[in-house]
């Protein structure tokens, strides 16, 4: 399958993805990198690794990204089958949700509906569940739809807030699980194992 994965920082959701992808772990291959910050971590990493690098959208900062629809034509190009969020921070046109049913993931640091939506991201999500007294969190991954984080979830790890947890050592812990279940989730998706229960829930069909 051909991945397209969209980034604004440092990536490294993006760089445990295509490790795997490299590995043989998942039955895809990094086709193209989408950024709204051409000069971000994973931007940088993507270059060095013979990625293509696309930036969209296009903004009063950078007048050189892509519109929604020159965007999905370079999708369409790539012959794109999944499209892959990960610390992407612009919200995804309709028109690419549209385009891609059941097939854009995004994964978010904490264990939705809980602390998600468009105020969340960031260190912001760890610091308000430590001020919650919220016992646990752990990253959700979820189809993405028109909105910020309100698709459905289909994988999430728990992972425990500790007495004296600063955001920066909540986040370094579940940012850890978060490459774990994002590898795992993008690999079921590759090999066609996600089961769509009739009330719309997707599930993971383990390997048999
Ligand atoms: C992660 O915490 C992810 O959950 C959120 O943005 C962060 C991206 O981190 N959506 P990285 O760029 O993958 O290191």
């Amino acid at each position: 399958k051909k991945l397209a994965i969209f980034v604004s920082g440092g990536g490294s959701n993006f760089r445990s993805i295509h490790e795997a992808s490299i590995q043989g772990l998942v039955n895809g291959d990094v086709a193209v990198l989408v950024t709204d910050k051409p000069g971000c971590g994973g931007a940088v990493y993507a270059r060095n690794s013979g990625i293509p690098v696309i930036v969209f959208p296009k903004s009063k900062l950078i007048p050189d990204g892509l519109l929604t629809e020159e965007l999905l034509t370079v999708l369409r190009n790539f012959e794109i089958d999944f499209v892959l969020l990960a610390g992407f921070l612009k919200l995804i046109p309709v028109e690419l949700v549209q385009a891609y049913p059941k097939s854009i993931l995004n994964i978010h640091p904490s264990l939705l509906p809980a602390f998600g939506g468009k105020g969340y991201y960031g260190l912001k999500v760890h610091k308000a569940v430590i001020a919650s007294g919220a016992r646990y969190s752990g990253p959700t991954v979820h189809f993405v739809d028109e909105h910020y984080d309100t698709g459905r979830t289909l994988a999430q790890r728990i992972v425990p807030v500790l007495a004296n947890d600063t955001p920066e050592n909540l986040a370094a812990r579940v940012l850890h699980e978060e490459h774990q279940v994002y590898v795992e989730a993008v690999a079921a998706l590759c090999e066609d194992r996600i089961v769509w229960r009739e009330d719309g829930v997707p599930l993971i069909r383990s390997r048999t």
